[in-house]
């Protein structure tokens, strides 16, 4: 089934997870880089991953090709095209501040390159959402609020992620706390590769709005009831989850328990040119693996449009 026409929003995507390798090598030439891979295919060739850790790996080492506003801007322009040829109306795009400052690219390089590909974009709007580096510990990312706040209007919320074990939410309390005090909406992957405390944690502690993947909320079904029970949505994205070993296979990914347990799921695509798929690909191979008729598609649109921070006007109109 073809998805494409299905309004939809992209809530759980990393710009730089939409990094292609014909793109990185464009960006290493331009740059002066030297990427210590054969070519595009060698590069492709690499990725097969064990676990998050694996992905993370390269995803931080390639994003090196990244130093200039212009490549900021190729870079979210090339996504918002291809998102908006798959039905996204709305975005809301997570970056990694810490990735790109301690390569000393500054943050304003990145707001302004990122902001004038959404300015130019057509057919899709896109907010920004800042993300902490949780494996870099909580004084590092309250150090990137300090450094973001000047800029709070220009992010609806802050994220966390990287590598999930071992950095539970409660060591970022006090950070979503500041965020949160100054008018920014909160976000957290939790329940990825981490165990179900952390997604209560992020929920009570960090005060989320939505919860990134959280499909290990299954192993607790009070978790799962509370979920079900408030409406917290749960950013899912069945291709990354493949590919990252979190589920053995697209069969057995457990997106249709998730939907009979009354959960709020929406469909995503993380880090789309690295596991194999835009949100496009996610609704149709989600759709041909489990069965979905298109009513089952269109209504998980319209939950992701529901669960975007667009205000409530806006987003009455793309439903
Ligand atoms: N950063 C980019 N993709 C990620 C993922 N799937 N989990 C945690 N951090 C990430
Ligand atoms: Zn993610």
């Amino acid at each position: 089934m073809d998805a494409r026409g299905i309004p939809k929003a992209e809530l759980h995507v990393h710009i730089e997870g939409t990094l292609e390798p014909e793109m990185a090598f464009a960006l290493a030439r331009r740059n002066g880089v030297t990427l210590p891979y054969a070519g595009v295919e060698d590069l492709r060739g690499r990725y097969a991953y064990r676990d998050l850790q694996s992905f993370l790996d390269l995803y931080y080492a390639l994003m090196d090709v990244l130093r200039e506003a212009e490549d900021f801007y190729d870079l979210a322009a090339a996504y918002l095209a291809r998102a908006a040829a798959d039905g996204v109306r709305h975005a809301e795009i997570f970056f990694d501040p810490q990735a790109h400052l301690r390569r000393g690219v500054p943050l304003e390089a990145v707001l302004e390159g990122l902001e004038g590909a959404i300015r130019d974009a057509e057919g899709v709007s896109a907010y920004l959402i800042p993300c902490f580096l949780r494996d870099l510990g909580p004084e590092a990312a309250m150090e990137t609020l300090t450094r973001l706040l000047p800029h709070a209007g220009r992010f609806v919320a802050v994220g966390l992620d990287s590598a999930e074990v071992g950095y539970p939410p409660r060591l970022f309390t006090d950070v979503f706390a500041r965020a949160r005090a100054e008018g920014l909406r909160a976000v957290a992957h939790a329940g990825e590769e981490g165990p179900p405390e952390y997604i209560r944690e992020a929920l009570d502690l960090l005060r989320v709005s939505r919860i990134d993947h959280g499909v290990r909320c299954l192993e607790d079904p009070e978790l799962v009831a509370r979920l079900a029970g408030e409406g917290i949505p749960l950013t899912v994205c069945p291709l990354s989850n493949v590919r990252l070993a979190v589920v053995p296979s697209l069969a057995e990914h457990p997106l249709p328990r998730m939907l009979e347990a009354g959960l709020m799921v929406t469909l995503h695509s993380d880090d789309p040119a690295y596991f194999g798929g835009y949100v496009g690909d996610v609704y149709r191979r989600s759709a041909e693996t489990f069965g979905w008729d298109e009513a089952t598609l269109r209504r998980l649109g319209a939950d992701s449009l529901r669960a975007s921070f667009l205000p409530a006007g806006e987003r009455d109109r793309l439903l």
